[in-house]
């Protein structure tokens, strides 16, 4: 096994309360050295909060001790999106404007539950839900999803 000399960051999409490990987790992790049901323990600790399975972009920063410490993200916005509306994936041809081309649609009041969401992500802690919730009707529009009032 390598030896571990500076930081290493490992970057995983795992699903909330559902890490454990086996791969891709375990590889990941054992590769460098830490075991990978600590990590899991942990990490599904801090997911019991969301529904089982949303996937959570985590960074595990990994030290020369082989002590980690791992910061999570907010789940992708189009996966919320989708979620919401029961979907597999957004319109090919997205156009709001043209009803044939809308795969579905959502009140402004499921786009300030999702911005809810993201907030808890620290890269976003810091902007106005408003900024937010504009930037999700943006990517909803870019899928073919129609906000409604
Ligand atoms: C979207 O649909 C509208 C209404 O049918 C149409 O006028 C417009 O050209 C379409 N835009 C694109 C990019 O296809």
């Amino acid at each position: 096994m390598s030896k571990v000399l500076k930081n290493v960051i490992v970057k995983l999409i795992v699903g909330a309360g559902q890490a454990a490990p086996s791969p891709p987790v375990g590889p990941a992790l054992g590769s460098k050295g830490i075991k990978a049901i600590d990590f899991c323990k942990e990490f599904n600790a801090r997911t019991a909060n969301f529904q089982p399975g949303t996937p959570i972009p985590v960074l595990i920063n990994i030290k020369p001790d082989r002590t980690f410490s791992f910061e999570m993200k907010s789940p992708p916005t189009g996966y919320l999106l989708l979620k919401a509306l029961s979907l597999e994936k957004g319109h090919g041809q997205p156009n709001i404007s043209n009803p044939d081309n809308v795969c579905g649609e959502l009140s402004l009041k499921h786009i300030y539950e999702i911005a809810k969401i993201k907030k808890t992500d620290g890269r976003h802690a810091a902007l106005e839900l408003e900024g937010i919730v504009k930037s999700i009707i943006g990517v909803a529009k870019s899928m073919g999803i129609k906000v409604v009032p």
